[in-house]
């Protein structure tokens, strides 16, 4: 990154091929393929940047939250660079590289905000105040919209990560066929929780017999034709799965801004690719801007990283060698 504002160079490894004959994130393996990938990326980065260690004023990284192992590859080489080189280092929280993915992309964003993180490992919503304070307003009570997808797409016998292929399909099917009740919260009633929807999904699975169907999808390679295994029934269900994560991802916004007085609303991580989402909350009358990242910066990348590490690099907020990884740091 030069000056906070513009990318240099964003490289991204993508693990999702090796994750995806286990439906899932495997913690043991995303760490290895940190190692594996951590050292070809940087230099790729530098090369694409057209820098040397000499030209960078910090080196920013991922404190957390986020699964330990991979922390500590990112933490360890930053570490290392910074010993070498003798470069300032900087630890960044992962869920403020999400926002900052949004301000560097929209300058005009206007503080306060309320932010919306929906991603594969979390769902929350902050009140951001000027000058980058954050205030956690709600939070997902068991999974995150994004495992929410996967999960019911593993169900429907997609691979993984499911978001991306069940968004399209969406558009092909009735988002009022099917019914779900929605779920009420004790506690903070801002809170979300979408593990209800998952069992409501397995019930209609078990009601409409569809073993057939998702033994074909089950078989089929990774870049089948989704639209031509899924029949009429199914894209409505997934249609109306769809519709109320949508629904309720989008509920608390309108209040939220009234209440925060917030001049705009950031939508950010992996889910913020979602194509109804994107729609939705462009007509749902929503009283201030709402503003997305592009697709490139709204799934996990080193850019928004550094773009959040430079308020910091302002102030000469620096770690040290005793920076330790956070699986749970809170922002
Ligand atoms: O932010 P991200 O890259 O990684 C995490 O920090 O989790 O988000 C990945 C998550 C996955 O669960 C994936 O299924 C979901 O984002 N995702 C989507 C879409 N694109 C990615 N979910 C719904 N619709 C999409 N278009
Ligand atoms: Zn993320």
């Amino acid at each position: 990154m030069d000056s906070g504002r513009s990318v240099l160079s964003s490289i991204v490894a993508s693990q999702i091929d090796t994750h995806r004959k286990y439906g899932g994130v495997v913690p043991e393996l995303a760490s290895r393929e940190h190692l594996r990938s951590i050292v070809p990326v940087v230099d790729e980065a530098m090369l694409m940047a057209g820098v040397g260690w000499n030209d960078l004023a910090a080196v920013a990284v991922t404190q957390g939250p986020g699964l330990i192992g991979s922390l500590l590859v990112g933490i360890t080489y930053a570490k290392a660079i910074h010993f070498a080189h003798g470069i300032p280092l900087i630890g960044v929280n992962h869920l403020e590289g999400h926002i900052h993915a949004v301000v560097l992309e929209h300058p005009e964003t206007e503080l306060p905000a309320i932010a919306l993180i929906v991603s594969g490992g979390h769902t929350q919503l902050y009140h951001v105040r000027g000058n980058f304070e954050y205030e956690l307003i709600a939070k997902t009570r068991d999974d995150a919209a994004g495992e929410a997808y996967d999960k019911v797409g593993k169900l429907l016998g997609y691979p993984y990560p499911a978001g991306p292929i069940l968004d399209k399909l969406a558009l092909h099917g009735d988002p009022r066929a099917v019914k779900f009740t929605r779920a009420h919260m004790k506690g903070n009633p801002l809170d979300f929780s979408f593990s209800g929807l998952k069992t409501a999904v397995l019930r209609w699975t078990e009601a409409n017999d569809i073993s057939e169907e998702t033994a074909a999808r089950r078989a089929a390679g990774a870049d089948a034709d989704w639209l031509s295994l899924t029949p009429k029934r199914t894209l409505d269900l997934i249609a109306s799965f769809q519709h109320t994560v949508i629904r309720e991802l989008l509920s608390r916004l309108h209040v939220l801004t009234e209440a925060h007085d917030a001049k705009s609303i950031i939508i950010t991580g992996g889910v913020a690719c979602n194509a109804g989402l994107r729609a939705a909350a462009g007509t749902a009358r929503l009283p201030v801007p709402v503003f997305f990242p592009t697709p490139g910066l709204s799934t996990d990348n080193a850019a928004m990283i550094a773009a959040a590490a430079f308020s910091k690099l302002r102030r000469r907020e620096f770690a040290d060698l005793s920076m330790k990884p956070k699986a749970s740091l809170a922002l």
